[in-house]
């Protein structure tokens, strides 16, 4: 399976770099909303259109919100939902999300399910209770995020799953790093909770936080991890030309 790279601009407008040969990986660009029509017209081909949020449902008295067909309809295959700041500036709960992730696979795009537990623990000295402490918080977050998804309804393979330690996000997070190798074990974990769930799952599980051109072959040289997502390095063209490079010769 190609690995996903996707470049989450969030409430910044950047440029992209023009892309005309590529096939050896999945590449996204998600813009603010209002710069959705103009950064498809600027894309070639080779590059997908993705969205950083939607609402659950497809029309209505619903001020403000923008939904999944309105998305559909302006070109958009991805969607974003579940993002730690969502979570946190907007109070966004896990059942929201869960609304959100059915409307978007109803709406037959890919859904981008970001996940992660908020803090490291101060109290927990070691690196296993650490591990442990963020399964378990993943595991009710992807219980509760995906209540009411089943395989006999969607096309599983439109489930992505983002691993996103919030503390190692760039912006909003700590300023640390996720070791690459606690990302994998993560990653592998979700992987088991998402087939427990879904008898067939040839989905992806991507990595989030920080990941830059200088660390992502640190975390895509694992086959497990199916590509990233990618914040603060997505405004800035040196880095996207890297990042897409690597990931082109890891694959
Ligand atoms: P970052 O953001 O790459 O700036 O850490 C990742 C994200 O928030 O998805």
């Amino acid at each position: 399976m190609k690995k996903i790279i996707i470049f989450n601009w969030k409430m910044n407008v950047a440029d992209f770099i023009r892309v005309d040969k590529n096939n050896e990986i999945e590449i996204v660009v998600c813009p603010p909303f209002t710069h959705l029509e103009k950064v498809k017209n600027s894309l070639s081909s080779k590059i997908k259109l993705g969205a950083q949020n939607c609402f659950w449902e497809n029309e209505g008295a619903y001020t403000g919100e923008i939904s999944p067909i309105m998305l559909k309809n302006l070109g958009v295959e991805y969607v974003i939902v579940g993002h730690s700041e969502r979570r946190k500036y907007l109070n966004e709960t896990d059942e929201m999300i869960n609304k959100k992730v059915l409307a978007v696979l109803k709406a037959r795009l890919r859904v981008v399910l970001c996940v992660g537990e908020p803090s490291r623990k101060s109290q927990i000295a070691n690196r296993k209770a650490q591990i442990s402490y963020a399964k378990q918080y993943v595991k009710k977050q992807l219980q509760k995020d995906l209540k009411t998804i089943s395989s006999s309804r969607f096309a599983i393979s439109n489930l992505i799953v983002a691993y996103e330690p919030v503390w190692a996000i760039s912006t909003s997070g700590t300023g640390k790093i996720c070791q690459p190798e606690d990302a994998l074990e993560m990653i592998k974990f979700i992987k088991q909770t998402l087939n427990s769930k879904f008898s067939i799952l040839n989905s992806r599980i991507l990595y989030g936080g920080s990941v830059d051109g200088k660390n992502i072959k640190d975390f895509l040289k694992y086959k497990e991890i199916g590509g990233a997502l990618v914040g603060g390095a997505s405004l800035k063209k040196n880095e996207i030309k890297k990042i897409i490079n690597l990931c082109r010769v890891i694959t």
